[in-house]
């Protein structure tokens, strides 16, 4: 079955506020992405939930950490029937070989990495000592992903470009910062509408505000489909 590209973060902080808007969705119209917030509230039986409605959900949570401590939190997070999961790549290469160790069998989760947070700009690098530019940074820790045989990373959908020709067409490019025309940036500084992502190269949209305060999600669900298309 062909399923949406676009991602809808779960940005609640209630299970109760997040499953009105679950239960108004359909697996065939988006994926759900569950982050930290939420997940700290509401733990893994949140999750279960979602994926037993059988949504793909994407366990944004960032492992960063020992090699060992990392890989068996991957570990757990399979286990919960998770269709994506991620760690940060500022834990290191070993990190990251021993989360695709641990993920090596046929159908586990994708395992993506964060690069660098946008919080994070040249101000921050220099003072932890870091001289590249973010773009450079990113690339970086890119390549340095996809050594650890990683199957992509979140960025931002103006890095795509960059990242496809680095890491090749097959590397997964999950990319927030959307905004569908028409609609408020909120607090994202660099946005781009779902269809210029996908032409950058984006594989994913990670979708939040402009679907959650929607007043009908199905219907810009529906649009944002009908204008990118779906993937296998
Ligand atoms: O509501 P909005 O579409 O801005 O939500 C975007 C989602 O993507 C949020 O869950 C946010 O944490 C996440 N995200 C982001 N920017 C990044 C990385 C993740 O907005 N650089």
């Amino acid at each position: 079955m062909k399923k949406s590209k676009i991602l809808v973060a779960l940005d609640y902080s209630s299970e109760q506020a997040a499953m009105q808007l679950v239960e108004k969705l359909k697996p065939e119209l988006c994926r759900l992405k569950v982050g930290k917030e939420l997940f700290t509230r509401c733990g893994p039986s949140m999750v279960k939930n979602i994926v037993a409605a059988d949504f793909d959900v994407f366990l944004d949570l960032k492992f960063h950490y020992i090699p060992n401590t990392v890989a068996k939190a991957c570990e757990a997070a399979a286990e919960l029937g998770v269709w994506m999961l991620n760690v940060h790549s500022l834990g290191g290469e070993a990190m990251m070989q021993a989360a695709r160790k641990t993920l090596a069998y046929e159908n586990a989760p994708l395992l993506i990495a964060v690069t660098l947070l946008t919080s994070s700009g040249e101000k921050e690098l220099k003072a932890l000592g870091i001289e590249q530019t973010p773009a450079q940074f990113v690339r970086r820790l890119a390549t340095m992903a996809k050594n650890a045989g990683l199957d992509g990373v979140v960025c931002s959908a103006q890095e795509a470009p960059l990242l496809k020709q680095q890491c090749g067409d097959d590397f997964l490019l999950v990319t927030p910062g959307i905004r569908p025309e028409n609609t408020a940036s909120d607090d994202q500084n660099r946005v781009m509408t779902p269809q210029q992502a996908i032409t950058n190269g984006s594989d994913y949209l990670v979708i939040g505000r402009p679907v959650t305060q929607a007043e009908d999600p199905v219907r810009i669900l529906s649009e944002i489909n009908t204008q990118i298309g779906l993937v296998s």
